[in-house]
């Protein structure tokens, strides 16, 4: 079965195919950052005409390249939500549009379930069940995962997800959107420890999470005297440690409480380079496995859409109907745990 998948929920246009048995066959990824750049933030309308002009001549290139056309399609999957409203449309209208053209099965995806299984695309392939750390950028997340679809809620952030907080942070030090990558990068250049900061609920005892506090302890350093270029990379590398540490921290315990031995990282955030370092440790350490997505499936794609999309179709066979003809809706708003498991649907 050779799914495309289609994925514009907030500033990137992705598109992908997936062949259940031969793997990815190809994607490609318009980032709408510069876009965005002049605004130092998303701006939803300007997202959603981009994607318009994106999307199609996307999919003729991912075609072209895989030596495939149109009529080998035999579904489309689409993200259906959570995101931007107008900008999930036009993957929606798109997706629909094709669908009802070349007589085959649309399926609306959610968003943080293509995250969640995006470490599926890399071999070795986690196998269910597993604890997900998902840490995007309105997002984060601990996840027991048992199959597509069995997902059950052990943490959340009760107010700033981690990336939002980095790129709110970014912002504080004066660096340009987007964000999370710019802190990560001066954050290279600078010492963690010599300004210090808060591990919020650290040691809570739950597995929630708070980082606006962070948030607001790094503008009372800023605001206590004028920085030079060297205190900004200190009080950055600080903030990436502390998110890092609680990051780490709530995943331990979270494997802990499950007695799982799987950890599976997704999202923006997962690209962080200290993230990653200090969870392969813990790991080691600690004697649990951790796999994460290809750097480039980390944040927004196409490629996890297609697959979560393949993995839905197979799940589900021809429980999932063909809506195409029946019109179709959008979900900005979407929480994941309102996903059922196919065989339940
Ligand atoms: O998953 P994603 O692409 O989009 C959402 O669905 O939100 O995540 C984007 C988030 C942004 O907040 C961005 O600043 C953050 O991921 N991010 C990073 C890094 N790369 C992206 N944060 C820290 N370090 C990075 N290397
Ligand atoms: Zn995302």
């Amino acid at each position: 079965m050779l799914v495309l998948g289609i994925e514009t929920s907030c500033d990137e246009t992705g598109v992908a195919l997936y062949h259940t048995e031969r793997g990815l066959l190809g994607h490609a990824l318009y980032s709408q950052v510069a876009l965005h750049a002049d605004y130092g933030g998303v701006v939803p309308e300007l997202a959603s005409r981009d994607h318009i002009r994106r999307v199609l001549p996307l999919v003729r290139e991912i075609l072209g390249k895989a030596g495939s056309a149109r009529g080998d399609l035999d579904a489309v999957a689409y993200t259906e939500g959570p995101g931007l409203a107008g900008a999930l449309l036009v993957g929606a209208s798109i997706a629909h549009g094709l669908a009802y053209a070349l007589e085959i099965r649309a399926v609306g995806l959610h968003h943080l379930e293509g995250h969640l299984l995006s470490p599926l695309l890399s071999r070795p392939a986690p196998a269910f069940p597993f604890v997900a750390l998902l840490v995007s950028g309105g997002h984060t997340q601990l996840m027991r995962v048992d199959g597509i679809g069995q997902y059950e809620l052990l943490g959340d952030t009760l107010d700033d997800a981690a990336g939002e907080a980095f790129d709110k942070t970014a912002k504080l030090l004066g660096l340009p959107y987007p964000g999370g990558p710019a802190l990560a990068e001066l954050a290279d250049s600078g010492v963690a420890g010599l300004f210090t900061l808060p591990r919020p609920m650290l040691a809570s005892g739950d597995l929630n999470f708070s980082f606006s506090g962070l948030k607001t302890a790094v503008l009372t350093v800023i605001n206590r005297r004028p920085l030079d270029e060297r205190a900004r990379a200190d009080i950055a590398a600080e903030f990436q440690a502390a998110v890092a540490d609680v990051l780490v921290g709530k995943s331990v315990a979270a494997l802990r409480r499950t007695a799982l031995k799987r950890l599976v990282v997704a999202g923006g955030v997962g690209a962080n380079r200290l993230l990653r370092e200090r969870l392969t440790a813990a790991a080691r350490r600690q004697g649990f496995d951790v796999f994460y997505p290809e750097l480039e499936f980390c944040t927004d794609n196409g490629a996890m859409i297609a697959l979560a999309g393949a993995m839905r179709l197979q799940e589900a066979g021809s429980r999932i109907e063909d809506r195409g003809s029946r019109g179709f809706t959008v979900r900005p708003r979407w929480d994941l745990e309102q996903l059922v498991a196919p065989a339940a649907a």
